[in-house]
């Protein structure tokens, strides 16, 4: 089998995919009113996406008339972001930067900071961890709002889903098809893609793989806590249904940051 890779080349790699293999359309329908219904509520002005990948997130929350702005470790990622954005009209600053080095990008604070679509499991370690939720912290003002988008992996990691069902469509004119599938070892999980390209007639395939940490929802409330974030919530889904651990499909947290540390 190929070595893992760092997500930052993995998603290099799965970036030409990337927007054919989500349907953002249903996603953003689905997704968008959660957070129309959380930053109105809570008077959200500036909104950071911490792992932006194609931007279509921050783009939509810049159409908002939101002050937006978008990081992701992959540059191919942001520069989808940046055609994207472009051919919207909207002005968002994207940036290349990992969870760890957002304050050497973005100094001032935001009232909001996002970070969707299953991103977090790219962090591998405790520390890595504590590290990514204290730079979380240390981008948002006094009370601003944190929200996470995660699967739920107190379920998968009893479930132990191996293939997922595929993606088709082109990709630069080609025809394409994005299969993914993942090994469970005994604390991580690697995630593989193989990607299918038509070419001269015949299927070309790449796979890649790359680490996942199963994040259960006591560890992030741990470490959440501990990285000074309060009145912690957790929901089953973008719709803010209540979580349930057997049964719920993803696991959405919003959460606070405390006053003065
Ligand atoms: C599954 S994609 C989700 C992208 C987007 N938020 C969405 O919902 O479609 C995961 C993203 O996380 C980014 N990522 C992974 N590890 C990261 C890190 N340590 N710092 C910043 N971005 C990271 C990847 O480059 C990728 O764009």
């Amino acid at each position: 089998m190929e070595p893992t890779l760092q997500a930052s080349e993995f998603y290099d790699r799965l970036a030409p995919f990337y927007d054919t293999m989500n349907d953002w359309p249903a996603r953003l329908a689905f997704e968008l009113p959660f957070f129309r219904r959380l930053f109105d509520r809570r008077n959200v002005c500036s909104v950071l996406d911490a792992a932006c990948g194609s931007g279509r997130h921050a783009v939509a929350f810049a159409g908002w008339g939101l002050h937006v702005a978008g990081a992701d470790a992959s540059p191919a990622m942001i520069a989808l972001a940046r055609q994207h954005a472009a051919v919207i009209g909207v002005n968002v600053r994207f940036e290349v930067a990992g969870f760890a080095d957002l304050g050497e990008r973005f100094t001032e604070p935001y009232d909001a900071l996002v970070c969707l679509g299953n991103s977090l499991v790219h962090v591998l370690g405790d520390e890595e961890m504590e590290a990514t939720l204290r730079s979380f912290r240390d981008r948002l003002r006094p009370g601003g709002l944190l929200v996470l988008h995660n699967l739920n992996y107190d379920r998968r990691w009893r479930e132990r889903p191996r293939f997922f069902a595929p993606d088709a469509g082109t990709v630069g004119g080609r025809e394409a098809l994005i299969w993914r599938f993942a090994d469970y070892g005994d604390q991580l999980i690697t995630f593989h893609t193989a990607l299918f390209t038509k070419q001269d007639g015949g299927w070309q395939v790449e796979v890649n793989s790359t680490l996942q940490r199963p994040w259960r929802r006591g560890e992030l409330f741990s470490h959440l806590t501990w990285a000074g974030f309060t009145h912690i919530q957790f929901h089953g889904d973008l719709t803010g249904a209540p979580f349930n651990k057997d049964t719920s499909g993803d696991l959405v947290v919003v959460a606070e940051r405390l006053g003065e540390l």
